[in-house]
């Protein structure tokens, strides 16, 4: 079964009610041509999800939220469970995110939780590794991915899981590894994955690229073998350049 491409959109700490024009453009311009090419999601702050839900799902752009509480409910202030944001609409969440891990402390452990707890509650993890830039010039890149794949993959999932390969010198900077840089650790990513998982499971796993995406660079990254998507941060925050990007696709 070829693995059907899956470009997300993170928004960050960004977007309001205001915002959901560019849901409802982007799903105008997901057209039947396209949606058979690539899966498009949307991953708004939490307190959009429920509001953008028809105008996503409507026109076939699928939604998912940006981090989960490890626990199903109870005494965790200011938290979001997983069931919940699958109560409002959410199919996917992406967990330890670069930024989660750097604000927020988050371990490889503490993602490893929340992708199982996401899995429970029946939605898909994206899971994010990537190395920093002084681990990339030390050499580490790929054993740093290796060890965050080991350490944040649930090793019996029930259900389908995304990775995500960011490295983080390139969120936000315009910077973008070279294709060889990217097929080199996806083709890695792939293996490490396997090991972890077993049973040819990691055939079946997208793996997506993310860092400074942008319509000018989509069609080399995603060609690149083993690049399975783009999870995009800034440029998903148009409907015109999120679009862009999707059509590398069609
Ligand atoms: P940019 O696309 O803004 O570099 O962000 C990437 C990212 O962190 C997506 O999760």
């Amino acid at each position: 079964m070829p693995r059907r491409p899956l470009v997300a959109g993170n928004w960050k700490m960004n977007g309001f009610i205001a915002s959901l024009a560019e849901v409802a453009a982007m799903a105008t311009a997901y057209d039947a041509a396209l949606k058979r090419k690539v899966e498009l999601i949307i991953c708004p702050p939490a307190t959009l999800i429920g509001l953008a839900l028809e105008v996503a799902t409507q026109g076939g752009v699928g939604l998912g939220a940006q981090d989960c509480h490890l626990s199903e409910s109870g005494a965790h202030t200011g938290d979001i469970s997983a069931k919940m944001l699958k109560d409002v609409g959410a199919s996917y969440v992406i967990v330890g995110h670069s930024e989660r891990r750097a604000e927020h402390g988050e371990t490889d452990r503490i993602v490893q939780a929340k992708a199982a707890a996401a899995l429970c509650a029946g939605l898909t993890p994206i899971v994010c590794v990537g190395e920093t830039r002084a681990e990339r010039e030390a050499g580490a890149a790929l054993s740093i991915v290796g060890r965050q794949i080991e350490g944040s993959l649930p090793a019996d999932a029930p259900g389908t899981i995304v990775v995500a390969y960011e490295p983080v010198w390139a969120i936000g900077t315009g910077l973008t590894p070279t294709p060889a840089d990217v097929a080199e650790m996806h083709k890695f990513a792939r293996e490490q994955i396997e090991a972890r998982l077993g049973g040819g499971k990691s055939e079946s796993i997208r793996i997506l690229y993310g860092g400074s995406v942008k319509p000018a660079n989509a069609p080399e990254l995603m060609a690149v073998e083993n690049v399975d998507g783009a999870l995009v941060g800034g440029a998903s925050l148009k409907a015109i350049d999120f679009m862009a990007i999707a059509e590398a696709y069609r």
